[in-house]
Parts: C-alpha cells; structure tokens; sequence
C-alpha cells in the first residue's frame, strides 16, 4: 500500500477519534447471545481489546472460547474501521501472556488510503444482521465461495463448504441433537434465558423479541435454531403462512488448524470477514454453535466433517428477505482511558 493524503476530514482526525470510531464500529460485531463481551481502552496512540469475562457464558462457553470469537470478530470490525479512516493497522493479537484477557493491541502508525473492496466491506457493519430461519432455495454464486474460503485462509482460518448432501444431513442432524440436548439442561436454559429479553424492552444487549422468530422454523435438512421464545409468543412472527419447510443454504464449517486462545481469535476475524463479505453480496447467514457446545459432538464433527481441524462454528449462508433487528450497548460505555481498563481487567482477572 502506497502512502497518500486523506481526505481532510480523515487527516485531521486526533487519536481519541479514531479509538471513538473504531469502537463505534466494533460494537456491532456478533457475538454469542449478543453477550458483547469486550471492553476497550486507549491512550490516543492505540487501542486496547479486552475480554470482558463478566460477559462469559460459564455453562454455554467455560473455557471463553466463543466470547474469542466475538472478539475477535470485533477485533476484525475495529481494523475495518481503521482502514476506512486511512490508517493502516498494526495488530497484536493477545501480545501479553500474563494478561490473557487483553486480546488485542491496535495502533494505526501509518496510512493510505482504503480500497474500494474495504469501503464496500466497511458500509455492511450496521447492515450485517444473523438471520435465524431458512433461505430461497437459490445456488450461490461459486466465485462468491471462493472469495469467502479465500478471506478466512488470510485470517488464519478454514472455511469448509459442505457439498456432499449426507454430510449436510449429518451436521443437521448434530444440530437437532444438541439442541434437544441444551433444552434439557437447566443451567444452560437459565444462562440463555438471562440473555433475552421481552418485547420492548430498553434493554442494549442479549437478544431482543425483534431478533428471533416467535415459532420455530424447518429447514430442509432440518438446522433448528435455538428456542429464544420459549413458547411465549415473544418474537417475529412467521414471514408468510406457508408452513413448509425452506432451503437450509449452503452449509459451511469454519474451522482451525489448531485450538489455541490465538486460533478463536483468528476463527473470530475470519467469521466477520465472512459474513461481511456474504452482506455486501446480499447473502445472510444464519450460525449454529450449539453441536460445538458439547464437547463429544464437537470431536465427533472435528473426525468425521472437519478433516481433523477444529470445528469453531457452523454457518448457513443462502438469499432471503431479513427482517431481524438488533441492539447494542453505546460505544462510551464500552470504551475507556487505558489506566482505568488496565484496572479493570486485573480486578476482573483476581475474581
Ligand atoms: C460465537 C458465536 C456463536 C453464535 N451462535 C449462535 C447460535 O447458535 N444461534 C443463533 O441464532 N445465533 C448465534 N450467534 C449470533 C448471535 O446471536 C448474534 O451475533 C447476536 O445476537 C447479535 O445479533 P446480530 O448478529 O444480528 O448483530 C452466534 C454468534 C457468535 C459470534
């Protein structure tokens, strides 16, 4: 990349502007539950990423590996960000071993302009939204797959498309089982519950009534998705009368080569550049971490679908109207002076 001038409005931005802007942007990575499960802190000169393990869900996700996800989705949004404001981003991804809840390190010494692909990718933040249902049954576009597959490789990661019908029938098939099993174990119902709230509430995370379908949706093969609405009636009401059930998409397995802290990281960046990639094409995506919740589930997907790398998420990706909404907390609330983070995460980290 060659070093130019900006524009003068992205010149003359200070580096509390930019930190501002990042976070801004970051927020609205996905995240499981919409936990948003990060804080941020910054001096100026960089941005710090921090996990943020009051936000962990213990039974869901004990060892944090999805809260690293998330971060590391948001972690992919921030360098977005940085690049659309003509900063060139250098990352340090959990750069101290005696703080493992310090994911990131983000400063942007130099610039140049962005690319038309990264302002494309940036315009799809506030749009992307996780669609929970099934899709047109409409083939995606090879060329698409293959840019997709690309992208993840650059972030440290796989993205293995499912062609063979038996093998999409079987991760159905993992979906359906662990989603019986999750219904049936209180401690998660609890967790999950704590995460959804009832229509119109003001509340700015977990999963709003606006967010999910109020009955269940049937997709061919069958991918239930989870039951935010426990039979209240809170949730989106069915798009049309027809009951029958729509194409499940094209399934796909993002995975690592390793499963270290380091590779959810990079599972997160590598999901986000997906799904942002998939928006800009008028694709949706619908994710299901529940089979990768259940750690017998996961090795059986790891031998029998993954060729041996590690399963990190299940995605579905296809053509459909979204009506999905959701909510975040405001930037300032997430994003402090560095001293007063730095705080924050020894006292978290000494619970
Ligand atoms: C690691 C991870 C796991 C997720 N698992 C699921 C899932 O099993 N089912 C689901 O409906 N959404 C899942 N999601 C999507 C989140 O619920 C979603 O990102 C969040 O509610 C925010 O909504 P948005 O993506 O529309 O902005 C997951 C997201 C992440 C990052």
């Amino acid at each position: 990349m060659d070093e130019v001038s900006l524009p003068a409005e992205a010149e003359a931005l200070t580096g509390e502007q930019i930190a501002a802007l990042l976070v801004g942007a970051a927020v609205w990575a996905p995240s499981l539950h919409n936990t948003q499960p990060w804080l941020f802190g910054t001096d100026g000169r960089e941005l710090s990423l921090y996990a943020d393990r009051g936000r962990q869900l213990m039974a869901a996700d004990p060892v944090g590996r999805q809260m690293l996800i998330s971060c590391g989705a948001a972690l992919f949004t921030a360098r977005l960000a940085l690049r659309s404001a003509g900063r060139i981003p250098q990352t340090q991804i959990l750069p101290d071993p005696a703080d493992p809840l310090l994911v990131a390190r983000l400063s942007w010494p130099r610039r140049a302009a962005p690319s038309d692909y990264e302002l494309r990718l940036f315009d799809q933040v506030l749009r992307r939204r996780t669609h929970r249902g099934g899709f047109d049954p409409l083939p995606l576009a090879p060329e698409l797959l293959e840019v997709l597959r690309a992208g993840a490789k650059r972030d440290g990661a796989q993205l293995r498309v499912i062609t063979d019908e038996a093998a999409a029938a079987t991760l159905a098939a993992t979906v359906q089982t662990a989603e019986q099993a999750l219904r049936l174990d209180r401690r998660r119902v609890q967790e999950m519950a704590a995460w959804v709230s009832p229509p119109g509430s003001p509340r700015r995370d977990g999963l709003p009534a606006t967010a999910y379908p109020a009955r269940p949706v049937h997709t061919f093969p069958d991918f239930p998705g989870r039951d935010f609405a426990r039979g209240r009636g809170w949730g989106l009401p069915p798009a049309s009368t027809d009951a029958a059930a729509r194409a499940a998409g094209v399934v796909c397995l993002l995975t690592t080569a390793a499963d270290r802290p380091a590779d959810w990281v990079n599972a997160g960046q590598a999901l986000q550049r997906i799904l942002l990639t998939s928006t800009a094409c008028g694709v949706a995506a619908a994710l299901h971490s529940q089979p990768l919740e259940l750690s017998w589930l996961r090795e059986s997907i790891r031998i029998q679908l993954g060729g041996g790398s590690y399963p990190q998420l299940l995605l579905r990706l296809g053509t459909v109207i979204q009506t999905a909404a959701s909510v975040r907390r405001p930037p300032a609330s997430v994003l402090f002076q560095h001293r007063s983070v730095t705080g924050l995460s020894v006292d978290r980290l000494a619970d």
